[in-house]
């Protein structure tokens, strides 16, 4: 490292950690290589006809497409998901009550900027979505995490998690839950605990973040009604993206919270990226309008049914069951293996021989554990490639349970 740079970097520069997923990249694209590392749509689903109609219309309207546009966000985009989310958010959304974000990254990174000084305290899930934890950590945030069960966050112990954090002096700024099968664990939390968790919420006089980029990929079950939904209080601020029910490469995301919430994010990203591009926000809500987002929905959720439900037999035909055991999600992109007696590491640099990749577990959580979890994506593989990856881990873990 040069020393004109290392000697002047920042405390967060000093601290800050790359992500395990970006890294391992190198080692997934290797040939021959089968993986279920990354989190990614399946391509064959990405909507590219539809898309191209939508480029035609722009056309018109290209000058001003192509010039930088508000803050806030395309406002035909904003009152299209206004009217769109309204169902699961229990009413529309005023225009002040949403912003458009580069990705709903770019959301959870903003209330970083809106909320956490340094050394301040988040109430995460244990395990939680890794980048979610990353940009919090970079803003010198910590956690306190509250395990996951299949009904989703364990939120009747957190009034105890709150009271002891606060004897010790922390400073908690909110709750962070990913409430529709969950990343990475696969579960959904039960309507009776997002009630629980909002009385918390009030009870301790601490916001919550509701990040949902899964919520419309349900495969089986009735939708449930969001945290936001259940607030009337205004102290949920609800995280949206079209990166698994449209492209990720939009890198279009939303928040919907308080006006006074949202205005401070606004303000923080005014000095990120100015805006979120115009011509792509433009571009989703061409197709939006077209009626392609809930044409193409179906075809999305029966694509990823196919798939997982193809990985969980493939589990039972390959894996040793008496060794690992896992839930079965109702929606979104991840399988969370539990292998007591298997160490994830070990099992990776084994898997990687038999090319094959998964994420381990010890990432996701915030302070410590994880070494014998595995997440597992299937929306990405074909079945047929699926049962072959899942076949060269059952022969990892074979080889060193022996
Ligand atoms: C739980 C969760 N939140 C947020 C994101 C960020 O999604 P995007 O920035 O593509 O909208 C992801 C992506 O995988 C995720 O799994």
């Amino acid at each position: 490292m040069s020393k004109i740079w290392e000697s002047n970097f920042s405390n967060k520069a000093k601290n800050v950690r790359p992500s395990p997923i970006r890294e391992i990249l190198s080692v997934i694209r290797q040939p021959g290589m089968i993986s279920f590392a990354g989190g990614m749509p399946a391509p064959e689903v990405f909507p590219v006809k539809e898309f191209h109609k939508g480029v035609d219309a722009l056309l018109n309207d290209g000058p001003n497409l192509l010039q930088y546009g508000t803050t806030e966000g395309y406002p035909p985009l904003k009152e299209f998901l206004s009217g769109w989310t309204a169902p699961r958010m229990g009413r529309k959304v005023s225009l002040d009550e949403m912003l458009l974000t580069t990705g709903s990254q770019q959301g959870l990174d903003l209330m970083g900027w809106a909320m956490i000084d340094p050394g301040d305290y988040i109430i995460t899930e244990d395990p939680s979505y890794l980048a979610a934890i990353t940009a919090f950590h970079n803003h010198g945030s910590r956690f306190i995490s509250i395990p996951v069960d299949a009904r989703g966050m364990v939120v009747e112990i957190i009034p105890e998690a709150i009271e002891k954090a606060r004897a010790e002096g922390k400073n908690i700024k909110f709750i962070y839950t990913i409430v529709n099968f969950q990343n990475p664990a696969g579960s959904t939390m039960t309507l009776e605990r997002r009630k629980k968790l909002v009385e918390i919420s009030h009870k301790y006089n601490i916001p919550i973040l509701e990040d949902d980029p899964y919520g419309y990929v349900r495969y089986d079950g009735e939708h449930l009604p969001s945290i936001f939904s259940l607030d009337p209080d205004g102290g949920v601020i609800y995280a949206g993206t079209f990166s698994k029910i449209l492209a990720p490469g939009t890198r279009i995301g939303w928040c919907s919270g308080n006006k006074d919430i949202i205005r401070k994010l606004t303000v923080f990203k005014q000095a990120t990226d100015l805006c979120s591009s115009p011509i792509t926000q433009a571009l989703v809500y061409e197709y939006c309008k077209m009626g392609y987002l809930d044409s193409h929905l179906p075809n999305i959720i029966a694509n990823y049914r196919e798939k997982r439900d193809a990985m969980d037999a493939s589990f039972r035909k390959h894996l040793p069951l008496d060794e690992v055991s896992w839930v079965k999600p109702e929606g979104g992109f991840f399988f969370w293996l539990d292998m007591p007696n298997i160490d994830a590491k070990t099992l990776f640099d084994k898997a990687i021989e038999k090319k094959v990749a998964f994420v381990i577990g010890a990432p996701f959580f915030a302070n410590g554990g994880g070494e014998h979890n595995a997440r597992m994506n299937f929306t990405f593989s074909s079945p047929e490639v699926i049962d072959e990856g899942v076949k060269r881990l059952g022969e990892a873990m074979r080889e060193m349970l022996k």
